[in-house]
């Protein structure tokens, strides 16, 4: 596995396992599965309702805390100072554990300002050990930067071959652009792209794995999901092999730089 450094001086796992639409006894058993084949980057949220379900799973995995960078969110309607507070502490209890290794705003709120005080007071209780925000576009950006006094370790967007981001990443210095929907979760068949699957030809590899190293290889993290054991597998397949720089461009040049979502 393959990591990059937060300017917080943490290492973060460049594939994570996104856990969003996971819920209830799924939730364990694809948490547990992921861990056992090596996935050391989890993403919840509280919105995903199944932070009790992720701390089962990491309790029951048998691997320890240190080596696993946890990721949760705050959501409306804690967007204000206690809101957040309650928010870190609440997700605190359902996860099972002592600390999140890196905390976000889910999206962005008028209130982001009140909920980093928070945030940071969390920080400095050992609660949170990286700060971070998601769904931010460049003016939000910036100014969040600006206001809130803060260089968010982490802006978690949405991100796959169709959306590279590449404005927004080049725009936010220090801040790790860590991408969400990795494979468009089903908005466009990329798993199925002929361009993508042509490439993967070359290196033995799957579509999918080619989406996925293309992010990587550009200094990109990723969180893809699946409930498929053997999609978890080839997710995390992906450190064997390097794109070359033709295939690289041929992937760049997929990019429409448009949302498949339009949320935010
Ligand atoms: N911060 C935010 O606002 C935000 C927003 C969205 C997502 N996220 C995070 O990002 C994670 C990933 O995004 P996502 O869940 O929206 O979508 P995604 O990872 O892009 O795609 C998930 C879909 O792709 C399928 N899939 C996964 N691997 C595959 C493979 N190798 N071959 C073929 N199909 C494959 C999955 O099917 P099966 O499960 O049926 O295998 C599922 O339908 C989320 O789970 C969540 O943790 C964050």
């Amino acid at each position: 596995m393959e990591h990059v450094t937060l300017h917080t001086g943490h290492q973060m796992p460049m594939v994570g396992f996104g856990t969003w639409q996971i819920t209830g006894d799924q939730c364990v058993t694809c948490v547990r599965q992921a861990l056992d084949l090596g996935y050391r980057l989890i993403d919840t949220a509280r919105m995903y309702e199944n932070e009790v379900e992720v701390g089962k799973a990491l309790k029951a995995s048998g691997v320890d805390r240190e080596e696993i960078f946890l990721t949760t969110k705050v959501f409306q309607p804690d967007n204000s100072y206690a809101g957040t507070r309650r928010s870190i502490d609440q997700s605190l209890l359902r996860l099972d554990t002592d600390y999140i290794d890196l905390f976000l705003i889910h999206e962005p709120y008028d209130e982001d300002r009140d909920m980093v005080r928070a945030m940071k007071e969390a920080l400095e209780a050992g609660k949170i050990r990286s700060l971070g925000i998601s769904n931010y576009n460049k003016e939000l950006y910036a100014r969040f930067v600006a206001e809130c006094g803060l260089v968010p370790a982490v802006n978690q967007v949405e991100c796959h071959v169709f959306h590279q981001q590449g404005a927004l990443k080049a725009a936010m210095g220090e801040t790790v652009m860590q991408a969400w929907s990795p494979l468009t979760c089903g908005q466009r068949p990329v798993v199925t792209d002929p361009i993508l699957t042509k490439i993967g030809e070359k290196y033995g590899k799957t579509a999918a794995q080619i989406a996925l190293k293309a992010l990587v290889q550009q200094g990109i993290p990723v969180v893809p999901k699946t409930a498929t054991f053997s999609r978890m597998q080839e997710n995390l397949d992906l450190f064997d092999f390097t794109l070359s720089s033709e295939d690289l461009a041929v992937i760049q040049s997929m990019d429409t730089g448009k949302t498949l979502f339009g949320w935010y």
